[in-house]
């Protein structure tokens, strides 16, 4: 069986895969354990617990998981120290459960809706006998996790968690559960939190973020124009949302509300019709299309990005041809491509028609370097623009600091600076994925 460790661990070290919202859940792991008297460790190898957050999305991530876990042995034995004792978190915990402890013997498997236990099930753990919990249970976790110190200038707030939306390829609706939305109060009361704890930027997070619902009537552009009225809170963002959750409500606040960035992560997949039935994504391509019309009358320099998957079984050539000319017609600012990987009891796994790997490899080739051709375009076709830029650390050279524009693109900017100035920049030059600022004159009011 395992091989616990002798005593209760005092030192941790949480890795997160995936998502932001796995970000967010390693982030409140790391506060649970510290409220516990437990120390947080810089590096894996100083850690006498290793949480190890995991993803489940594709195959890679879900097989990195278990070359982790050697390393994390292999690298004890030679340095000489005794193994970590093992938690496996996240989205491949919810999935394979009990299949972890048998294949790679780790200490403790937990739920990302059970984490609040994690303390409990450490203890359990070194008492010599694996633990488990892939409960989903009714009360929300959120209620037993400790209050929110010290944050980043950009920080991430879960508002919603897990998927009704079953597209026929995605595993998230089985490893995070059915969408539940947090509690209006709940979520302003954190915000403040974090914003007393040093936030400037706030990203409100959820597999399905703009399905939000208060239960009242109230959608994510309530929440949305509450959180504006918090004094010190200079932005909000919200990722991840569905098209058929796009409210006319939340269109408004990109046109309204000044603390709402212009940025929108709004995943269409695919340009074909027949590939996004198959996909059960419920929109088509003009419905996406007309709604992005929509989003860019009301706030027509918004900055676009999205994810793609190429290779989606029954995918012609024609198909993805579809696919290529979407990309053209929406221009993104930037955007995430992936091959397709079959999941283990998706309906997809199991349709006809898989593409070859080689095809796949193309496909997303080409359609990387369209959607590099837009970032490059977006970036350059910002130059000259007078913007705040969130400072978020020090650049590479001295005196650089790196933060982000209204658009999210990353920005360099020199000048005496700190985490989580506003700073007045020009943006004066475009590279790929980074511009670099120039701290602005400040404006002076004619007399
Ligand atoms: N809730 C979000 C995305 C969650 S997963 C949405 O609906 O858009 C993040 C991205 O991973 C997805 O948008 C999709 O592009 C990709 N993805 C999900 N399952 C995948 C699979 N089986 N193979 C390849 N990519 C996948
Ligand atoms: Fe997965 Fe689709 Fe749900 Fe996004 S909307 S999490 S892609 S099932
Ligand atoms: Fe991965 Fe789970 Fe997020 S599968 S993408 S960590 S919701």
């Amino acid at each position: 069986m395992s091989a616990p460790a002798a005593a209760p661990p005092k030192t941790f070290h949480v890795k997160s895969f995936g998502c932001q919202m796995n970000a967010y859940d390693g982030e409140r792991m790391g506060e649970l354990m510290a409220a516990q008297g437990m120390t947080a460790a810089a590096a894996p190898g100083d850690a006498d617990l290793v949480v190890l957050n995991t993803c489940h999305i594709r195959e890679k991530a879900t097989e990195k998981v278990y070359s982790d876990i050697g390393r994390l042995r292999k690298d004890a034995r030679e340095h000489g120290r005794a193994a970590p004792m093992i938690a496996v978190a996240g989205c491949v915990a919810q999935a394979e459960g009990e299949e972890i402890v048998r294949r790679a013997k780790v200490d403790v498997v937990v739920g990302p809706q059970a984490y609040h236990n994690l303390p409990d099930l450490v203890a359990r753990a070194a008492r010599g006998a694996p633990a488990l919990d892939t409960d989903m249970p009714a009360a929300s976790k959120f209620g037993a996790l400790p209050a929110r110190r010290k944050v980043a200038p950009g920080a991430f707030l879960t508002v919603q968690e897990g998927c009704d939306k079953f597209c026929t390829y995605c595993v998230v609706p089985y490893t995070r559960g059915a969408e539940v939305s947090r509690p209006f109060v709940a979520i302003v009361d954190e915000a403040t939190a974090l914003v007393d704890a040093g936030a400037r930027e706030i990203t409100l997070l959820g597999q399905n973020v703009n399905a939000w619902d208060g239960g009242d009537g109230r959608g994510l552009h309530d929440l949305i124009r509450a959180l504006d009225r918090i004094p010190g809170l200079a932005r909000i963002r919200y990722t991840t949302s569905h098209p058929n959750d796009m409210a006319q409500g939340l269109i408004d606040a990109h046109r309204d509300v000044e603390s709402l960035m212009p940025f929108l992560h709004l995943p269409v997949q695919a340009g074909n019709d027949r590939v996004l039935r198959a996909m059960n994504r419920s929109h088509t391509r003009d419905s996406y299309l007309r709604l992005i019309d929509r989003i860019r009358a009301a706030r027509p320099d918004i900055a676009l990005s999205g994810d793609f998957i190429v290779g989606f079984p029954g995918e012609t050539e024609a198909a993805f041809a579809d696919t290529l000319s979407l990309v053209d017609a929406v221009g993104h600012a930037q955007a995430f491509s992936f091959k397709y990987s079959p999941r283990p009891g998706t309906p997809a796994a199991t349709m006809p028609d898989q593409v070859p790997a080689a095809v796949m490899d193309e496909r997303l080739q080409r359609l990387q370097a369209a959607l590099n051709r837009d970032q490059a375009a977006f970036n350059a076709a910002s130059v000259g623009r007078t913007c705040d830029v969130l400072i978020e650390r020090p650049g590479k050279l001295p005196g650089q600091w790196l933060g982000k524009s209204p658009w999210l693109q990353s920005v360099h900017v020199v000048g005496d600076h700190a985490p989580g100035d506003l700073v007045r920049v020009t943006l004066m030059q475009a590279g790929p994925n980074s511009l670099a600022g120039m701290v602005a004159p400040p404006v002076t009011e004619p007399a």
